[in-house]
């Protein structure tokens, strides 16, 4: 192949990446058995699941294993989008479902 012919055919192998590459965590189970959870945190599961399932699939979060920390730096990022339609209240009740979750998990 001449060299064009190689740019070429690099050029149209990059061309035809996805844009968002698949994430090998939204495979993973796409829901948390609360049903040992305090009352409070499986109503904060039912918000999570909600507003946390428009972009992507919410087994993304469910099997990312971050821990508390982690998870309050990663809102943030989430709540910035401008889709997110997150209202401070209801990240915090998020928030506190994620670091019991993720505290129960051992992370
Ligand atoms: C407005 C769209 C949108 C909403 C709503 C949204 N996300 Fe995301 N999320 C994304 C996009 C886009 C990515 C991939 C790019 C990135 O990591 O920033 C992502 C990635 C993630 C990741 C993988 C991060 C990493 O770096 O490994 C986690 C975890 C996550 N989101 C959690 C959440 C949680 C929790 C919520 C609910 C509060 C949420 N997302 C709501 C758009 C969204």
């Amino acid at each position: 192949m001449t060299p064009l012919a190689v740019a070429l055919v690099l050029a149209a192998a990059l061309a035809a990446q996805p844009t968002t590459p698949p994430d090998l965590r939204d495979k993973g189970p796409n829901h948390v058995d609360v049903s040992e959870y305090p009352a409070e945190q499986q109503e904060h599961y039912v918000l999570f699941v909600d507003k946390c399932s428009k972009c992507h699939t919410v087994a993304r979060p469910i099997n990312s294993r971050f821990n508390a920390q982690e998870w309050k730096v990663y809102l943030k990022r989430m709540l910035r989008r401008p889709d997110c339609n997150t209202s401070v209240e209801q990240a915090r009740q998020i928030y506190s479902f994620l670091k019991f979750y993720s505290e129960r998990q051992g992370q």
